[in-house]
C-alpha cells in the first residue's frame, strides 16, 4: 500500500499594520442615538465594528452567513444582519444594537418579558430574538401568534425555547398596550362612574 501524500502546507497570509491601516477609512456612524467616528476598512462587517472597536457585545457571532439571527441589529427601526454587512452600508443610518434597547436599571419592557417568562436558556440567540420582537411590535402593535412565528422566521434557538419567546413577545405587546390603554383607562373612569350614577 503506497503511503498517504503529505498533506498541503497552508500558506497563510499576513497583513502587516501598514496594510491595515491602508484599508482603514474614517466612517462616521450613529449607534443608539451616539455619534461616533471609526477607522476601519469600509468592507468590514458591521458586526466586528460594534464588538471590537465599540464594545458592544449585544450582537452575537453565530454563524456569520447570514443564516441565525445572532448578529441582528436594527437599521432604520429595521432587522439586519452585521455578520456580512459592510460597516460602509450602515453609515448614515440609525443603528441599534440590544444596548440601545434599555439599560440594565430600565429594560425594555421586550426584555422585561423575556426575562419573566425565562425565555433564554443559554441566551445566544436573545439579541436576534428581542430586536425582530421590537421591529415586530412597532409595526403591528397586537400581533398575532402567526404573526408572531413569521416575524421569527429565520432566528434559530438551539436551545429550542421558541414556545417560551412566542409567549415572552406577547406578554410585551399587552403589557406596551396596557401603558398606551392605561390613559385611556383614566380617561373612561368618570364617564363609568356617571354611568354607575344613572
Ligand atoms: S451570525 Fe449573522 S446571521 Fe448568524
Ligand atoms: S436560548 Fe440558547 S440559542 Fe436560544
Amino acid at each position: 500500500m503506497s503511503p498517504l501524500p503529505p498533506a498541503p502546507r497552508r500558506r497563510l497570509q499576513s497583513v502587516n499594520e501598514t496594510e491595515v491601516a491602508a484599508l482603514a477609512e474614517r466612517l462616521t456612524l450613529n449607534v443608539n442615538g451616539r455619534t461616533v467616528v471609526v477607522e476601519a476598512d469600509p468592507d468590514a462587517p458591521l458586526l466586528y465594528i460594534l464588538r471590537n472597536d465599540l464594545e458592544l457585545n449585544g450582537p452575537k457571532f453565530g454563524c456569520g452567513l447570514v443564516q441565525c439571527g445572532a448578529c441582528t441589529v436594527l437599521l432604520d427601526g429595521q432587522p439586519a444582519r452585521s455578520c456580512r454587512l459592510p460597516v460602509s452600508r450602515a453609515v448614515g443610518r440609525d443603528i441599534t444594537t440590544l444596548e440601545g434597547l434599555g439599560t440594565y436599571d430600565r429594560p425594555h419592557p421586550i426584555q422585561q418579558a423575556f426575562i419573566a417568562e425565562q425565555a433564554a436558556q443559554c441566551g445566544y440567540c436573545m439579541n436576534g430574538m428581542m430586536l425582530a420582537a421590537k421591529a415586530l411590535l412597532d409595526a403591528n402593535p397586537d400581533p398575532t401568534e402567526d404573526d408572531i412565528r413569521r416575524a421569527l422566521d429565520g432566528y434559530l434557538c438551539r436551545c429550542g425555547t421558541h414556545l417560551r419567546i412566542i409567549r415572552a413577545i406577547r406578554r410585551a405587546a399587552r403589557e406596551l398596550a396596557g401603558r398606551t390603554d392605561a390613559g385611556a383607562v383614566h380617561a373612561r373612569q368618570p364617564r363609568e362612574q356617571e354611568v354607575a350614577r344613572r
